[in-house]
């Protein structure tokens, strides 16, 4: 009796410090994102925050997909996948790709990158990767990968914080006007 008791309070535990680290790591803002892929002639997507640079000698990338989402099988079978950097007015889309239905992607006017993976129109950026390992981490899947072709157009990020989604703001006003003027953007490779 004593030991189920003890066991009871260990869980409670670890479900308060899994509850605090989702918390805590809420602090860390970052942009929003819809990673897409194709598999068998049919499109997945799914929002994603968990993405980050990786390397730039060769560019690499990394994301970290929950091993229940469909598109997480997806990749794994294509290698291949896209990341659609949102822009600030894009909530809606986030929202609608943040599920798990399959018509997703009805009405969306998306392209075909050249390795084959769905390119949303109108983002702030896209960056279409190849898959060099997928790494287990726990209830997800790390895939490293190499960064293919990158584009990246003006505007303001869509970004993520404490759950929420919000907007970007530069310390000073003028601060993005010479900003837009350094970018040039072309393909990566
Ligand atoms: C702002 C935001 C960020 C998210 N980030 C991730 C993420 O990085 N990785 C992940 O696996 N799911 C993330 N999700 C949840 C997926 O979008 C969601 O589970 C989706 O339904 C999976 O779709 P699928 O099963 O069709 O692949 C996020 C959701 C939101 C709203």
């Amino acid at each position: 009796m004593e030991l189920s008791a003890a066991r009871i309070t260990q869980e409670q535990h670890r479900l308060a410090d899994r509850e605090r680290f989702r918390r805590v790591m809420g602090h860390f803002a970052s942009g929003v994102t819809i990673i897409t892929t194709r598999n068998a002639g049919v499109d997945y997507g799914l929002t994603a925050s968990a993405v980050s640079s990786l390397s730039l000698d060769p560019p690499m990338l990394l994301i970290c997909v929950n091993k229940t989402a469909h598109t997480r099988g997806a990749i794994a079978r294509s290698q291949v996948f896209a990341v659609n950097i949102l822009r600030e007015n894009q909530s809606e889309l986030a929202r609608h790709f943040a599920s798990s239905r399959l018509d997703k992607f009805d009405g969306l006017s998306i392209s075909y990158g050249a390795l084959g993976a769905p390119l949303l129109g109108d983002m702030l950026a896209t960056l279409e990767c190849r898959v060099t390992a997928e790494v287990p981490g726990a209830t997800h899947s790390v895939f490293l990968a190499e960064v293919h072709s990158a584009q990246a157009s003006e505007g303001m990020p869509l970004t993520y914080f404490r759950g929420r989604m919000g907007r970007f703001a530069f310390m000073s006003a003028d601060s993005g006007t010479s900003l837009w003027r350094e970018m040039q953007w072309e393909d990566v490779a």
